[in-house]
C-alpha cells in the first residue's frame, strides 16, 4: 500500500493531535511524497539506530520499506521513519494501558490531568505487599532486576501509579503522591525523584523506561497489522549493561 494511506489508516486510529503539543510525531522525512512510497515491511523499534548499530543486532534497514519508532529519532533518519510517541502513551488501549494489562491492574483514574498522561490504578488482589507487588513485575516483565524504594511502614499496597517510559521524574512523583498512590510503577528515576520519594513515604519500582513500553511496542504492532502490511517488531533491550 501507498506510505500515505498507510499514514491516514495510522492517524484515524492514533491521532497526530493526541500528542504534546512540544512532541514531535508523524512522519519525519517531509522532503518525500508519501504516494510515492509503497510500503510492505516494517520494521518496529522503540528508538531509531544508526544503520552500524542496528547491524549489532542482525538487521539491515534495507530489507524494509518504513521504519515506525515509538521515540522521535535523535540524529538524521536513512530510511522513512514515521513516529507514534505520545498520542501513544495518551490515548487509551495505548502505551499506558498495555502496561496496565501486562501487570494485570485496574485503572482507577488519570494521573496527570493535564496530559492526560498515566493511570492511578489498583491489583487486582486487595492489600498486597510490596514483595508480591515485585515479584509480580519481575514475572510478568521478565526482569531479573528492578530499582525499588521501599520506604519504611509502606508495605501494604492497594494504589499504584503507572506511567509508560519516563514517568519517574520529580513532577510526576509529586502527583502520584499527591493522588495517593502507595507504589509508582515506570522508568527513568534519578537522584532527585528518588530522594523526593521517599520524603513523600511513596514507593518506586523502576522498571526501565524501555521495558515500561515495551507492553505497548508489541500491541502497537498488532494495530499496525491491521493495516495488512508485514510488521517486524525488533527489541533492541535497555540501551545499557548492567555489570
Ligand atoms: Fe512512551
Ligand atoms: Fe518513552
Amino acid at each position: 500500500m501507498k506510505a500515505s494511506e498507510l499514514f491516514n489508516e495510522l492517524e484515524s486510529k492514533i491521532p497526530l493531535d493526541l500528542a504534546l503539543k512540544t512532541d514531535n510525531v508523524g512522519f519525519m522525512n517531509s522532503d518525500m511524497n508519501t504516494d510515492l512510497i509503497e510500503i510492505e515491511n516494517v520494521l518496529l523499534m522503540m528508538d531509531y539506530l544508526s544503520p552500524e548499530i542496528l547491524a549489532t543486532y542482525g538487521v539491515d534497514y534495507s530489507d524494509f520499506d518504513l521504519l515506525i519508532t515509538h521515540h522521535p529519532p535523535n540524529c538524521e533518519v536513512v530510511i522513512p521513519t514515521y513516529v507514534i510517541h505520545s498520542n501513544w502513551d495518551i490515548i487509551p488501549e495505548g502505551a499506558c494501558d498495555a502496561l496496565i494489562d501486562t501487570l494485570s491492574m485496574v485503572k482507577l483514574e488519570v494521573l496527570d490531568e493535564e496530559t492526560n498522561i498515566g493511570y492511578i490504578c489498583k491489583p487486582i488482589k486487595d492489600n498486597v505487599n510490596m514483595n508480591y507487588l515485585e515479584s509480580l513485575v519481575k514475572n510478568r516483565l521478565d526482569l531479573d532486576y528492578i530499582k525499588v524504594i521501599h520506604n519504611p511502614g509502606k508495605d501494604i499496597i492497594n494504589t499504584v501509579a503507572i506511567v509508560p517510559g519516563f514517568g519517574l521524574n520529580p513532577n510526576f512523583i509529586e502527583l502520584a503522591a499527591n493522588k495517593y498512590a502507595d507504589v509508582f510503577i515506570s522508568g527513568d528515576l534519578t537522584q532527585s525523584g528518588a530522594l523526593l520519594a521517599k520524603n513523600r513515604g511513596i514507593n518506586i519500582i523502576d522498571i526501565s523506561h524501555h521495558v515500561a513500553e515495551l507492553p505497548g511496542l508489541y500491541r502497537l504492532a498488532d494495530l499496525i497489522r491491521e493495516s495488512n502490511v508485514l510488521v517486524k517488531v525488533l527489541n533492541t533491550y535497555i540501551p545499557w549493561e548492567l555489570k
